[in-house]
């Protein structure tokens, strides 16, 4: 008993003897040490003081503020807790760090953890990393704001507290300015499936003086899509640049007098850029580590007509750019937007939709895995830009949108992903049709954006024409070879199920059949999914884009 008091007692001496002397040593200023604080205005502003009243009184910094080293060795960061503990560290748009590698996110209860970087966030362009909130961290709330450093030793004393993590429950997180407009996108104030709040709870907030500032009045409020007037300002400039200075835009609660937290811009009108003139059909996706279907996807859509490709990055981590590069080389038309946020496919739909609208007449909306064709051209020999013309043309000038239904295929006994590509590899289908893929007339597209599982709302007026399977159909290589499936379902870029590791809506109509929820191969997956032999795309893709060669044939997108 003795025994046991006294090494308690030498363990508890031991502990606080270390602590102080990492104490002293993580406070030690080091000005020369690279430092990226998070103290930026804006979020003490924001994310602090959401209640306006609190912030008349915060105005002023409280006079015992300690301020910074030299600002040199200042970056200003926002950080957002994601789900799964993710912290993403936005490096505020004055800043350019010099070298991307071996940053770290020091947090306030001392512990580290190594920041990554994720990419470039747009208009303006913001470099971000990536932490996972340190596992002590998570046990106390309030959750605060790291501090990003280049080297955990000797980090500076933080001058400032730090202020609590933006929360992705509830956050402006991106913004586009059209013509007459800015388009907010925002996570927390639509929560309910199909009831959305009124625009008049709202107003746009543009800088940072959250109580004198400009606002302007919200027109339509769906899901997580809100567009409300352009302010007056003489500070934006119409002529490219950036508005001097750049201004943070939000939206205030009116009823709440509260104004929610922003990681979002106002900058002059942002277009995807055309080459000259507007195409008439592009296509719009979403994806995640696909580099390895690109350009069986684009050349295969380009050859039937689709002149212009617009793909929204999910934090890709398999080179997207480079062969993005290769095929913009070779004189397709592509770009890419990042877009990093979880469970927002919808959203990015509907930032196309208003990004591509002076770009694209008629877009798609299909995956990389999913082929449009018709039945009706197996006897072509060579494939038509103007293919899809019939669809497009607007003699029936009513249809703003086509459906088209899909097939899904299944792996067709692949057991690794087919070298030919998915044209060629997967022939093997479920019988019937499972949901549908459209091609929108943008300027027809409903002002409040609202797409469900892609298909768009249109204005008053205008209809949805639905093809028959047999004259138009989608080829959703959707169950491939063990490999690919498991990978993609991991990531769930495509947003079929929920989370396919949780027994949540274990009945839904788009989890897969058989697979259950752990990702271990089922049993007979090489089989499963195979009802009809539909050798139909395979066939005429081989027709259009076989090369003979001595060792049989080789498809154009093949690279060896
Ligand atoms: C980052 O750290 C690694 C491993 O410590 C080192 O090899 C590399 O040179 C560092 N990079 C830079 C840019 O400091
Ligand atoms: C804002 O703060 C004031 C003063 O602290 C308080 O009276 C008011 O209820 C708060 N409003 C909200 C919406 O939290
Ligand atoms: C992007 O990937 C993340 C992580 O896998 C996923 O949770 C999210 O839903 C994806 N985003 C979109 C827009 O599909
Ligand atoms: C293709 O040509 C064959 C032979 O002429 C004919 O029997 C078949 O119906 C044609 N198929 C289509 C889809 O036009
Ligand atoms: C539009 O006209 C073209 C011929 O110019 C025709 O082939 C097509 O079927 C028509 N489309 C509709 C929807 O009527």
């Amino acid at each position: 008993m003795a025994r046991n008091v006294r090494s308690t007692f030498l363990y508890v001496v031991v502990s606080i003897f270390i602590f102080a002397v990492l104490y002293h040593h993580f406070l030690r200023d080091t000005t020369n040490s690279a430092v990226i604080s998070a103290t930026s205005t804006f979020s003490a502003n924001y994310a602090i003081h959401e209640n306006l009243t609190n912030a008349a009184a915060a105005a002023a910094p409280p006079a015992h503020t300690i301020l910074t080293p030299s600002p040199s060795s200042l970056i200003s960061t926002t950080a957002v807790l994601l789900p799964d503990w993710e912290v993403l560290v936005i490096v505020s748009p004055e800043t350019t760090p010099s070298n991307l590698d071996n940053f770290t996110c020091l947090f306030d209860t001392n512990e580290v953890s190594p920041a990554r970087f994720s990419g470039v966030l747009p208009f303006p362009d913001r470099a971000t990393f990536n932490c996972v909130l340190p596992v002590r961290t998570r046990r106390r709330l309030p959750f605060n704001q790291p501090v990003l450093l280049k080297s955990p030793i000797n980090p500076p004393a933080r001058n400032t507290p730090a202020p609590p993590l933006l929360r992705w429950s509830y956050l402006v997180y991106d913004s586009l300015t059209t013509e007459d407009d800015v388009v907010l996108f925002a996570k927390g104030l639509n929560n309910r499936q199909g009831i959305n709040r009124e625009p008049t709870e709202f107003k746009c907030v543009f800088g940072d003086d959250v109580i004198n500032g400009v606002k302007t009045a919200v027109t339509t409020s769906i899901q997580e899509v809100f567009r409300c007037k352009r302010p007056e300002l003489t500070a934006v400039s119409s002529v490219g640049g950036e508005p001097e200075p750049l201004m943070r835009v939000s939206l205030e609660i009116v009823a709440e007098n509260r104004v929610v937290p922003s990681v979002a811009y106002y900058t002059p009108p942002r277009k995807l850029e055309t080459k000259g003139r507007k195409s008439l059909l592009c296509a719009a996706t979403m994806v995640y580590d696909v580099t390895k279907f690109l350009r069986e996807w684009v050349l295969y859509h380009s050859k039937i007509g689709v002149e212009k490709f617009l793909l929204y990055d999910n934090l890709s981590d398999d080179d997207l750019g480079k062969v993005v590069d290769e095929l913009v080389k070779e004189g397709f038309d592509i770009s890419t937007y990042f877009w990093r946020w979880p469970k927002t496919q919808e959203a990015g739909f509907s930032h196309s939709a208003i990004y591509a609208k002076d770009a694209c007449t008629w877009m798609m909306y299909n995956d990389v895995d999913e082929f449009v064709y018709s039945p009706n051209w197996y006897n072509l020999s060579q494939p038509s830009k103007s293919l899809l013309h019939p669809l497009i043309s607007r003699n029936s000038s009513k249809v703003g949108q086509i459906s088209i239904g899909c097939h899904e295929f299944g792996p067709s006994d692949q057991q690794v992903h087919p070298i030919m590509g998915v044209t060629q590899g997967y022939n093997c289908r479920r019988k019937y049709e499972n949901r549908h893929k459209s091609i929108v007339l943008l300027e027809v597209v409903d002002d409040s954006l609202l797409n469900v599982i892609h298909h768009f709302n249109l204005k008053p007026g205008y209809k949805t024409r639905k093809m028959n399977i047999n004259d138009m159909v989608v080829n959703h290589y959707k169950y491939q070879a063990w490999p690919e499936f498991k990978a993609k379902f991991r990531r769930r870029v495509s947003a079929y199920v929920l989370d396919w590791t949780q027994k949540l809506n274990p009945k839904s109509n788009d989890r897969t059949p058989g697979l259950g929820f752990s990702p271990v191969e089922p049993k007979g997956w090489p089989e499963m999914f195979c009802e009809v032999r539909d050798n139909t795309l395979k066939e005429l893709a081989l027709k259009w884009f076989g090369i003979e060669s001595d060792s049989g044939y080789k498809m154009a997108w093949q690279r060896c």
